[in-house]
């Protein structure tokens, strides 16, 4: 029963974690690429930062999906990137999904 249990909760993180790839994929990727920076700066670099800022997962992932809901450069972590690129435009994804987007964000880049 225990077994069951445990796989079945393993199930669900991993769902949640390729429905965060997914997502990324298709909604981030076009400005954030992995390793080079173009018309964003790189995942890597955004996630580095965050991490330094929000060490642990449940704040990082609550104040990037905050963030990310409305884009405010009173609160940005990276305000020279705002000055290079302006600011990130709004995107309309409710906080569940911009959650689902950060928990695989940290669980992907250091
Ligand atoms: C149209 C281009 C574009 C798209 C699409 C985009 N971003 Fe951004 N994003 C930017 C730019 C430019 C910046 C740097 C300026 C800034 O911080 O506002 C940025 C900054 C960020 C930051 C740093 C926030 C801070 O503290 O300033 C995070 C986190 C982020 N993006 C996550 C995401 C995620 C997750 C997605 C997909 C759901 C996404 N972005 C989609 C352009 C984009």
């Amino acid at each position: 029963m225990k077994f069951v249990i445990v796989f079945f909760a393993m199930s669900i993180y991993m769902y949640a974690i390729s429905l965060g790839q997914t997502l990324f994929e298709g909604n981030c990727v076009t400005c954030h690429q992995i390793d080079t920076e173009k018309s964003a700066p790189t995942i890597q670099k955004v996630v580095q930062v965050y991490k330094m800022r929000f060490s642990k997962k449940e704040d990082f992932v609550k104040n990037m999906a905050i963030w990310l809901i409305k884009p405010d450069t009173l609160t940005t972590l990276m305000p020279k990137k705002i000055q290079k690129y302006r600011l990130m435009p709004e995107l309309g994804y409710d906080k569940d999904t911009l959650q689902i987007i950060a928990e695989y964000l940290y669980e992907t880049y250091i």
